[in-house]
């Protein structure tokens, strides 16, 4: 029987996700050749240093560092981008779309800075574009919010989307690892990003999000107008407080469509300790998303690391090349459709919430607090006040639970009370997810 001609296929990046891709590419071949009906053909792999020992999946002959030698290839089908960074990446998949290769990326930064674009130039040239990668590494979340929730409506979505700062708020917690051992150790098992600022100060979860809300909301959404703070101020008091209240600290990226305007936010939440959410630990990432019809569903699994997210990248890859064997292009990327939807400011999001002082003891502080949160409409629900014995030279710790306040009034009681003299260190507030 005459053998089928490959599926050519070339890698833009050869680090963490890349080197992962190639070694489930050589291990799986047979495999995966059988399910696309042809086999994968590596043709090149764009990469800045052709010096770097790529190990033992990536063939020398393969390494290039000339994008134009890469995407100008005349047989290429595929890109799989797997660089990162808005650019050069943007001009490249631009530039294979445009020319009509299929292009399966990983890259959330690209897709939440230029998803839509991305998404129109694809279907105007009748290719697939897909991403699975980009959110929840191996778990396959983008497939089953385009495809599994195509007969519901999405309400509302919590996730823990961002695998660096779950595994950093696991260890800080269970072992009180500092702040900078632990981004040490998530850069050394391949899960932050090339510039782990975007993990830790949660950034990488707003793309994340914004990639979710094109899905789950059908919504266009500049990443910059997201509420985003990150795990940084989050310490061990802090964890110890949120433990005795019977709740854990968790970084979400929360999603809300309340019709005409959508709230997204991404920030540290204290989560009851019951909640599923709050037992999804280390690396691992989750996205509990509420259908109308359907009521949550939980999808759970390894969020980031090399073989992980190969897994998503290279079934999007089977997808992508087994459409183009059966003339089926585009079908996926065409599903995708995108209007601009307004933002609720985060001032009006109402929530319970976690406050913590650390303020001079003495007489007349707690009333201080009590009345600038009053004044605010903050009311108080339980509180603790934790200092060695009295001595009102040393400052102790206070900390609240509210009822249901909003946002904006908290940052305003707080204003408030950061300009009294009683205050010893900065005070923090954290929202409370309900369950
Ligand atoms: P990485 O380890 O830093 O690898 C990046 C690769 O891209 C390297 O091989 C690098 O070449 C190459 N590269 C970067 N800029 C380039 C340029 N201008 N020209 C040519 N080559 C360039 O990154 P990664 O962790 O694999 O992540 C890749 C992408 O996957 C990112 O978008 C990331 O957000 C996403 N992602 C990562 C994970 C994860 O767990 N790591 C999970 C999901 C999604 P050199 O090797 O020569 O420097
Ligand atoms: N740096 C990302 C994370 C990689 O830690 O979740 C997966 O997208």
């Amino acid at each position: 029987m005459a053998k089928k001609a490959p599926v050519r296929v070339s890698l833009l990046g050869c680090g963490t996700v890349g080197s992962g891709v190639l070694r489930l590419l050589r291990e799986n071949a047979e495999y995966l050749e059988s399910r696309i009906g042809a086999p994968l053909e590596v043709r090149k792999v764009l990469v800045r240093d052709a010096t770097k020992d790529r190990g033992p999946d990536c063939e020398r002959a393969w390494v290039s560092t000339s994008a134009d030698e890469v995407l100008g290839d005349p047989e290429l089908d595929v890109v799989v981008e797997v660089m990162g960074g808005e650019e050069p990446a943007g001009t490249y998949l631009q530039r294979a779309l445009e020319s009509r290769r299929g292009v399966v990326t990983a890259n959330k930064m690209l897709l939440a800075l230029r998803g839509p674009q991305l998404v129109d130039t694809a279907v105007a040239a009748g290719v697939d574009l897909a991403f699975e990668a980009s959110v929840g590494g191996g778990i396959p979340v983008i497939r089953t919010l385009r495809e599994a929730f195509s007969s519901d409506w999405v309400e509302r979505l919590e996730g823990i989307v961002n695998g660096t700062c779950n595994y950093m708020l696991t260890r800080s917690r269970r072992e009180g690892l500092g702040f900078d051992e632990a981004v040490r150790e998530a850069q050394r098992l391949g899960y932050a990003e090339a510039e782990p600022s975007l993990d830790v100060d949660g950034h990488d979860a707003a793309q994340k999000l914004v990639v979710l809300a094109m899905l789950a909301f059908g919504a266009r959404v500049d990443p910059a107008l997201v509420p985003t703070y990150g795990i940084r101020k989050v310490d061990a008091r802090d964890h110890g407080f949120a433990e005795r209240f019977g709740y854990v600290i968790k970084h979400l990226a929360i999603g809300r469509d309340h019709g005409e305007r959508l709230e997204l936010r991404v920030h540290p939440t204290l989560v009851p300790a019951g909640d599923v959410l709050a037992n999804v630990s280390g690396v691992l990432n989750a996205n509990q998303i509420h259908g109308k019809a359907l009521g949550p569903c939980l999808l759970s699994g390894q969020g980031a690391g090399a073989l992980p997210t190969a897994v998503s990248v290279v079934a999007d890859l089977v997808d992508v090349a087994r459409a183009r064997r059966e003339g089926a292009q585009g079908l996926s990327t065409r599903g995708i459709q995108l209007e601009d939807r307004p933002l609720q400011p985060l001032d009006e999001v109402r929530s319970r919430f976690y406050l913590r002082f650390n303020v001079a003891d003495r007489p007349g502080v707690l009333a201080a607090i009590a009345g600038a949160l009053g004044e605010h409409g903050v009311s108080i629900e339980q509180m603790v006040q934790e200092g060695r014995e009295h001595d009102e030279g040393l400052p102790v710790e206070i900390v609240m639970l509210t009822h249901e306040a909003s946002w904006g009034g908290v940052e305003r009681a707080f204003a408030q009370i950061a300009a009294r003299d009683f205050v010893a260190r900065p005070s923090r507030f954290l929202p409370i997810e309900a369950q």
